[in-house]
């Protein structure tokens, strides 16, 4: 894993959208992440295209999730949040943005039409991803399967609380999501997971130090051949081995990539 340490958020977004650009400029399939933590990235994105033209013109875009029981017009669905806050801005057709069906009335055959959709693409290029409290990535909470495909999750009491600030009340929260499994996730080309504040340190250290377990689905990047986590100081600050890799990343030889 390539851990990179920096020290707010606004130059994670920055050093992300830096990443992402080189998989922009190639028309990658990108992976997209809803959330807080990706937003500023995401802007950063659509300067770029604003003032130095970037285009994703060639891109497609798929989202890692989607609540159940919102229509894909509701204000709060990921599908509509990722076209308010980043795809509307930037020159890609809405038929390139590309999310599970929460609304659909057979879940497990939305399921895996998504995953057939994300194989017809040629697989995800670029995920990028952000992570619970808990550790969950995607709607993966604790105990997910490894090796898990898209599929139905009950959201842990802890991510709906979490959420409830983007609705009126912890009561309009769906407490169910469509998600990409594990195993999906894992099947990208490159991982980008980002993290910002002290509420996610725990879950850094854990990801990146604990063990490869389902209590930690965030770990499981532990079993990526490409995985870059970017997360600023107040993130970071469990990692046990923080000065190490802002060494290693430091003195890294132009030869060694990962
Ligand atoms: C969003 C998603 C979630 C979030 C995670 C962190 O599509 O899948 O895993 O990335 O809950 O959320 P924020 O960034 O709001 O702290």
């Amino acid at each position: 894993m390539e851990i990179v340490i920096l020290d707010d958020s606004e130059k994670v977004a920055e050093r992300a959208a830096d990443i992402l650009e080189d998989y922009v400029r190639r028309g990658a399939t990108l992976g997209l992440a809803t959330g807080s933590t990706p937003l500023h990235t995401y802007q950063a994105l659509i300067r770029r295209h604003r003032e130095e033209g970037l285009s994703f013109a060639d891109c497609h875009t798929f989202l890692l999730d989607e609540y159940i029981g919102l229509s894909a017009q509701h204000e709060q669905s990921y599908r509509e949040t990722i076209r308010r806050e980043f795809t509307r801005h930037i020159d890609i057709p809405d038929t390139k943005v590309h999310g599970p069906d929460g609304s659909a009335e057979d879940l497990q055959a939305a399921a895996e039409m998504y995953e057939q959709q994300m194989a017809a693409a040629g697989g995800i290029d670029i995920q990028t991803l952000g992570v619970g409290r808990n550790g969950h990535i995607g709607f993966n909470e604790p105990g997910s399967s490894l090796v898990s495909r898209t599929r139905v999750k009950t959201l842990h009491p802890h991510t709906v609380q979490d959420n409830a600030r983007f609705f009126g009340s912890p009561q309009d929260v769906p407490i169910h999501a469509l998600t990409q499994g594990l195993g999906t996730i894992t099947e990208a080309g490159h991982l980008m997971l980002l993290a910002t504040g002290e509420t996610k340190a725990e879950a850094v250290a854990a990801m990146v130090e604990g063990p490869l377990a389902a209590v930690c689905p965030a770990s499981v990047l532990q079993c990526h051949p490409r995985a870059t986590i970017i997360c600023d100081e107040a993130a970071a600050a469990h990692l046990k081995y923080r000065d190490y890799y802002r060494a290693a990343l430091a003195t890294k030889p132009s030869w060694q990539h990962h």
